[in-house]
């Protein structure tokens, strides 16, 4: 997987200086724009699930180099997810809103390449997740 790590951890750490809970803005704008997911968030508190979703995206980015950790870290994660009632099309709606969450934050660094980065990226992630969810 080539994914371009250094733009991504220079963008997240941009992101996370100016909001250090981004996913609390992603919730916002993911629930806005498909309330249709809402009911499938219920077995934590909402700080919970910003912690954890947060955790995860900064544990990603600092492995993006490690295909071998991606794999089975996503692949398992994706499986779970089958529990929680996600279904593949939900990744390109948490995709959207994601990268959505971020340009707003980013502002004018936002460019051309740093969008490519998380485009390519949250490709990546959500196919070996969803690879992880067919194979449960
Ligand atoms: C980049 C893709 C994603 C990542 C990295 C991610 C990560 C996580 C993590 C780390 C958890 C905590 C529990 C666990 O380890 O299984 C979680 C829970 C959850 N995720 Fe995701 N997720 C992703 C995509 C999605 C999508 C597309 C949906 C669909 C709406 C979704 C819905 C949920 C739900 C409903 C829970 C359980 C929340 C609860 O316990 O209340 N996730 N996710």
């Amino acid at each position: 997987m080539s994914l371009n790590a250094a733009v991504l951890r220079e963008s997240l750490e941009l992101v996370a200086q100016r909001e250090p809970l981004i996913t609390k803005r992603f919730y916002e704008i993911l629930f806005d724009r498909y309330p249709q997911v809402q009911p499938l968030f219920s077995r934590n508190a909402p700080e919970r699930q910003q912690k954890m979703l947060q955790d995860a995206i900064v544990a990603v980015v600092e492995h993006v180099e490690d295909s071998e950790w991606l794999k089975q870290n996503l692949t398992a994660i994706g499986s779970k997810h089958v529990d929680y009632g996600v279904t593949p099309e939900m990744y390109g709606w948490v995709g959207a809103s994601l990268l959505a969450t971020l340009a707003e934050i980013a502002g004018p660094a936002w460019t051309a390449e740093v969008e490519k980065a998380w485009t390519d990226a949250y490709g990546a992630i959500s196919g070996l997740m969803i690879e992880g969810a067919k194979a449960s």
